[in-house]
């Protein structure tokens, strides 16, 4: 998908600088054989952790489809890291936080664990989307193809555009949908959220 970003650029005439990254040295060397045989030379590769690239060049975009449970959270972070004005993620499976849910008591809706995991995915989803409200974006949650093609079809859309009253109201709504579900996500431990009641 990330090579599309490259071939979009071209037909519009901008360069786009693409650096893909996947913990998997063998997929990386397979998107590398692509993108050579495409002649792309705007795009490497690096096989790495996303919680462990680093960086001192400007991101502009963010991109992440279907990063593995909290790969999702760590492509996030990077994109905060790096400063990206845009960050673009479709979350895949959701594991972190159905396990730190499922250890609590549960009621009619915790019992399935069918409908457990489904909560405990749109619970890490929001808590994501008020991160990043959190720290100066503006986000949307939005489904990107239909259901038809992907049941993972649900993308978190952020775009920097700071508001002191956004941060403020999504640092309550966090904190009140954390304390409530009783669960430490990890998007929480990978960014220095600006926690007080009360946003910054
Ligand atoms: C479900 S695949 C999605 C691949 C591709 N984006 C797609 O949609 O076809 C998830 C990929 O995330 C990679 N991955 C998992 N955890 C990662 C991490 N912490 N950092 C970087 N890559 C990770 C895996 O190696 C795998 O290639």
């Amino acid at each position: 998908m990330s090579l599309a970003l490259v071939a979009y650029g071209r037909e519009l005439g901008t360069r786009v600088e693409l650096v893909g990254l996947d913990s998997n040295a063998s997929v990386i060397e397979t998107v590398r054989g692509v993108a050579e045989s495409l002649g792309y030379d705007e795009a490497s590769f690096e096989a790495t952790a996303i919680v462990d690239y680093e960086s001192d060049v400007p991101v502009d975009l963010l991109v992440s489809l279907h990063a593995c449970d909290t790969a999702t959270d760590e492509a996030i972070a990077a994109g905060v890291r790096l400063g990206a004005e845009a960050i673009v993620v479709a979350p895949c499976c959701h594991h972190e936080l159905a396990a730190q849910i499922a250890a609590h008591d549960k009621d009619a809706l915790l019992r399935h664990g069918l409908l457990l995991g489904r909560q405990a995915d749109l619970v890490t989803d929001a808590l994501r989307a008020a991160a990043l409200e959190m720290l100066g974006y503006r986000v949307d949650v939005i489904e990107f193809v239909s259901a038809e093609h992907t049941a993972k079809n649900v993308m978190l859309r952020a775009e920097r555009a700071p508001s002191a009253s956004r941060a403020k109201r999504a640092t309550a709504e966090y904190l009140e949908l954390r304390d409530r579900w009783g669960v430490t996500p990890a998007i929480e431990r990978l960014l220095a959220l600006p926690l007080q009641a009360g946003g910054s």
